[in-house]
């Protein structure tokens, strides 16, 4: 199977933004983050952007009816046309359905299992570049020079959700909103649940199995 409409799940932090950009290079298929379009709206000002900080710095979900709109534009680029991989949403059995009424089938979701005290330590210690969004960390994955990106020379920074009291509430929102999308996608036949929890190389081997590739 060359499967090429793909969810990655998992709690925050769990390497979903990680991988992604990896399967990005393999598939040829654009990663689609809800957490980066909304991250870029914020940056360039746009009313969406604006609506969404307040919900994105206390680490709560957005409204559907925000994201949902920007997806449905993400979608329907040119680059999307021969699949994606969807980083971050849905995020709730309201974003999941919402997909699923449009018609949109998916091919697989991999589930990337990581437990709590690693995604605290991983969480604490993440810097991202803002011109490019790659995802580093100052002790399992160093920028070779400190505070730049090694992709694209864009400065590094620490993103204002990754505090350890917001840390906290996006853990609790997890649980208790996304964590049943595992039984919803399961239910459906489509899910596979990947260790997340070894080396960066490891998870994405494992990654591609899961994917059948
Ligand atoms: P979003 O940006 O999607 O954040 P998230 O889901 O909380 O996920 P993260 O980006 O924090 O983690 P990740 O799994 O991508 O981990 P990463 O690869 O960076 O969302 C932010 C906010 O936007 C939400 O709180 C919400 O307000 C809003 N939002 C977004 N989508 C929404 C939606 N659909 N509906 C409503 N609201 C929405 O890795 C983490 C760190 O670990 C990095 O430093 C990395 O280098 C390191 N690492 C990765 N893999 C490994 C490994 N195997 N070993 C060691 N370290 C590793």
């Amino acid at each position: 199977m060359k499967a090429k409409r793909l969810i990655l799940l998992g709690p925050p932090g769990a390497g979903k933004g990680t991988q992604s950009q990896r399967l990005v290079d393999e598939l040829g298929i654009p990663q689609v983050s809800t957490g980066d379009l909304l991250r870029a709206g914020r940056k360039a000002g746009t009313d969406l952007g604006n609506q969404a900080k307040a919900y994105m710095d206390a680490g709560k979900l957005v409204p559907d009816s925000l994201v949902l709109a920007l997806v449905e534009e993400r979608l329907g680029e040119k680059d999307a046309r021969e699949g994606y991989i969807l980083d971050g949403f849905p995020r709730n059995e309201a974003q999941a359905k919402a997909l699923a009424d449009r018609s949109i089938e998916i091919e697989r979701v991999v589930n990337l299992a990581v437990p709590d005290e690693e995604l605290v330590r991983r969480l604490s210690g993440r810097r991202v570049c803002r011109d490019c969004g790659a995802s580093f960390h100052v002790d399992f994955h160093p920028t070779k020079v400190e505070g730049t990106c090694d992709r694209c020379g864009g400065e590094t920074y620490q993103r204002k959700d990754d505090t350890a009291e917001v840390i906290q509430s996006r853990l609790g929102v997890y649980g208790e909103q996304t964590q049943p999308l595992i039984a919803y996608y399961g239910e459906r036949g489509v899910l596979r649940t990947v260790d997340g929890t070894g080396e960066m190389e490891a998870v994405y081997r494992a990654i591609l199995e899961a994917l059948e590739l």
